[in-house]
Order: structure tokens, then sequence, then C-alpha cells
């Protein structure tokens, strides 16, 4: 039978939007046709128009222009994370289906919203969780669910960000403030969240968290320092010199002509010219201590199923390595996931392990949870099946997180997740 092929159109065109999703629809044309984008940045609307072929009457720098009307069968939300919530429901009341990018909102009444106005118009949208769709992490699911490690009874999990991403995304970058973005528990750790709260199969009880902006603030500027890299004599020493972070180190990845985090400083084909210039005007050549963010660099939690799983949770800027650790305590053995590989470590028996590299089978970002979302968000508008990662079953992570917050707001107390007695 031949396949429906969905129109679709994108709302932000920057590295999720046009670069992850957008290019992958593109290749997968017999099931995906882009018919409209929008940003309003004129350079990206154009390459991205350009590349995913998209005819220039379609192209629209501003929202309320490409609002007026539904443009296609599904809309793709990449925009910034503040405004997921307003975008989201403007696509509903249209009739879209939404391919949401996470996080879904900063806050409580902003899902509850988003969720109202889904069941009010009827509307199907998966949320961008990419991590769910890995097999990596399906594996995990498989072996809890196999009963391999008996009951869980604890998740002990960990996202070290890394020190370049994070001064990248969450000091110089969208993320940093949160008049733009979620809280970095939120913006980063919704992912994690989601995760956890998946894995432990309960609604969440209570939640206490501590954190706060530690490093990246005038008070630790070095002396001497500039408020530009290119104007600072601390450019080739400084670990967190834009120059060394996305000139050098572009470099000695062998200058791609695409690829993230570069590619948020220009468009493709990146060259060390254009980099250099958004390095002298743009956002990320500032000095990382004087961005005016707001975003914690450290802040740890615990959390209280219903169902008895604890679960602590750790997030800091402070690494060179970025993988994700998580161990999985069950009461007849525990599972690892580390980067490299899932073990299995039934108690008194030889561990047994899964490596990465034989369960990623697509290319692509998140151990090909990017590629597999899309195949799976295909699916679901065809009917075939539900999303992992369906608007209705992916609150439980905010919820956790909007209590994360006011616990680490209160310094730590102890908050109920939902008000009830
Ligand atoms: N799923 C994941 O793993 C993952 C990874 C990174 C980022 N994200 C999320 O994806 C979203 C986009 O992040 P990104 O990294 O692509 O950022 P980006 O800056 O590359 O892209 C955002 C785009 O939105 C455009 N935009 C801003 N306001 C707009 C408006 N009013 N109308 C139209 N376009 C507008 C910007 O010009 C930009 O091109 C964020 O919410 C971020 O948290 C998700």
């Amino acid at each position: 039978m031949k396949k429906k092929i969905l129109s679709v159109a994108i709302l932000g065109v920057g590295s999720r939007g046009g670069n992850a999703y957008g290019s992958e629809m593109h290749k997968q044309s017999d099931k995906f046709k882009i018919t409209a984008i929008c940003d309003v940045n004129k350079e990206k609307l154009k390459h991205y128009g350009e590349l995913l072929q998209v005819d220039e009457a379609n192209r629209f720098d501003s929202e309320d222009t490409f609002f007026a009307e539904r443009r296609a069968d599904a809309l793709i939300i990449c925009t910034f994370d503040n405004m997921h919530a307003d975008e989201c429901v403007r696509a509903f009341e249209l009739g879209y289906d939404v391919l949401l990018e996470k996080p879904v909102a900063s806050k409580r009444e902003d899902c509850l919203r988003i969720i109202e106005a889904q069941e009010k118009y009827g509307r199907r949208a998966t949320v961008c969780h990419v991590l769910r769709y890995s097999p990596i992490y399906e594996k995990v699911d498989e072996l809890i669910q196999d009963g391999k490690i008996g009951r869980l009874v604890h998740i002990e999990a960990s996202e070290p960000v890394n020190y370049w991403h994070f001064s990248h995304s969450f000091v110089r970058g969208n993320s940093g403030s949160t008049e733009r973005a979620a809280p970095m528990l939120i913006s980063k750790c919704c992912h994690d969240l989601d995760l956890i709260a998946h894995y432990a199969g309960a609604e969440c009880d209570s939640v206490s968290s501590i954190g706060a902006l530690s490093f990246f603030t005038p008070l630790n500027a070095p002396d001497g320092s500039a408020d530009r890299c290119v104007d600072c004599k601390l450019i080739d020493d400084c670990p967190y010199s834009a120059k060394k972070l996305y000139i050098e180190r572009w470099h000695r990845l062998g200058a791609p002509i695409n690829s993230w985090p570069t590619a948020m400083l220009a468009t493709a084909p990146i060259t060390e010219e254009k980099l250099l210039s958004a390095i002298e005007k743009g956002p990320y050549g500032r000095c990382v201590f004087r961005c005016g963010n707001n975003a914690c660099d450290n802040q740890t939690m615990h959390m209280s199923f219903k169902n008895g799983v604890k679960a602590s949770f750790c997030v800091t800027a402070f690494n060179e390595d970025a993988s994700r650790r998580y161990i999985f305590h069950g009461t007849y053995g525990a599972i690892e996931l580390t980067a490299d590989a899932v073990t299995l470590r039934e108690y008194g028996k030889e561990p047994v392990i899964y490596p990465v590299s034989d369960m990623v089978k697509v290319g692509g970002e998140h151990g090909g949870g990017d590629v597999r979302l899309i195949y799976s968000f295909y699916r679901e508008l065809m009917g075939e099946e539900k999303s992992p990662t369906a608007l209705e079953n992916s609150m439980e992570g905010y919820l956790i997180a909007a209590a994360a917050e006011e616990s680490r707001m209160c310094g730590g107390i102890s908050v109920r997740v939902r008000n009830e007695e």
C-alpha cells in the first residue's frame, strides 16, 4: 500500500528545527513534505528554505503571519523554551498535530494549559524527549520489565553536562537566562526527569532540591579579563575562551561544514571567517563571567515515588566528560548505564554487557533517538502506534521539576508534587 506523505510546517528553523528534524524529514521524502517554515532570523529562513526546498511564498519571518492559517498536517515547534506553550496552544486551535520540542513549558500552569487545549481541540502531540527513543534507554526498560533486577528500589542518576557545552548553552546561549528559557533543571534535565519518572513507574510523591549559580558570575571573572574574548589577554589560556571552544575545537574536529554547536554561530558551510565574526560580534563571544546569566550551574535532588521507588539526581557544569550515568538498584540485581554500555549485574552471576555500539543502528544525535523519534511521530500520525512520549504521558517530569524548583528556592525543603491530602 502506498504510504501517505504528511505535510509538515516548522516553527523555528535553528539547530533543532532546521538541522535535526527538518533535514531528517526532508531525507525521508516518502513520509514527509515540508510545506512551510517560520523563523524571525532571515538568514536561517533563507538557508533552510533553500535546503528544505520550501518555496519563498511559504517562508515566514513573523509568527503572527505564519499562524494566520493552517499550513500543513503537522507543526514542528522548535523555538525558545518559553515560547512553546503559547505556540502549542495556537497550533491546536488551528487543528495541527504537533511535534513539540522539549521542554513542554517552564511553568506548571502552562503545562496544564497545553493539556487542556489538546483535549479541547482533540489533537495529538509528541514531545521530543528523544532519549526515550534511543535503543540504549529502551534496553534498560526491557531489563527492568523482564524482572532481571527484581524490584526496582532506587535510581541513582547524574548528568555531567561538561564545561564547554554548559558554557555554550547555559551561560552564553539561549538557556542562560530564565527570561527566554526554562530553569536549567527543566531546560536541560527534563530528559532525565522524564526517564526517571518513566522507569520509576509511578507518580512522584515528594521532592527536595538544592542548587545554585556558583561560578559563572562577575565575581569570579579573572583579573584583567575583558567583556569579549577577542579583547581579552586570557584568550589563549582560559578554558572557556570562545576562540578555544568555537575555533580551535572546530579545527580539531576536522572543520565540519555543519555541526553543533558551531552551527549555532554560523550557517553552513561553516568557515573560520564566519566563526571569527560570530565571536567578535555575537553572544557566543562574550566572557562567560559577564553574560547576565542566571541558570544554576549545579543542582541535586531527591525524589520519592508513590510505589516506594526512590531516586537521586545530580546535574553539574563541571566535568570534561558529558556522559549520563545511571544505576538502577534492584532487589536481585542492578543495571548500570554509561556512555559505552548497559551492564546488567544480577547478584551472584557474571555481568552481562550490552555495548552501545551494538545497539545503536541509526545515525544522528542522542544515540539514534532523534531519527527514531521521527519514525515514531509518523507512525503516531498514521494511527499505527501510540507515541511513547505523547504529550499527555510526558507531564510527570515537569511536575517533578516545578516542585524541585520550588524546593530549591525555599532552601531545599521537601515539596509535594501534587496538592493532595
Ligand atoms: N530534544 C533535545 O535534545 C534538544 C536539544 C537541544 C535543544 N532543544 C530545545 O529545542 C528548542 C530550540 O533550540 P535550538 O537549539 O534549536 O535553538 P536555536 O536558537 O538554534 O533555534 C531556535 C530558533 O527559533 C527562532 N525563533 C525565535 N523566536 C521565534 C519566533 N517568535 N518565531 C519564529 N522563530 C523564532 C530563532 O531565530 C532560532 O532560529 C529549545 O526549546 C531547546 O531547549 C532540545
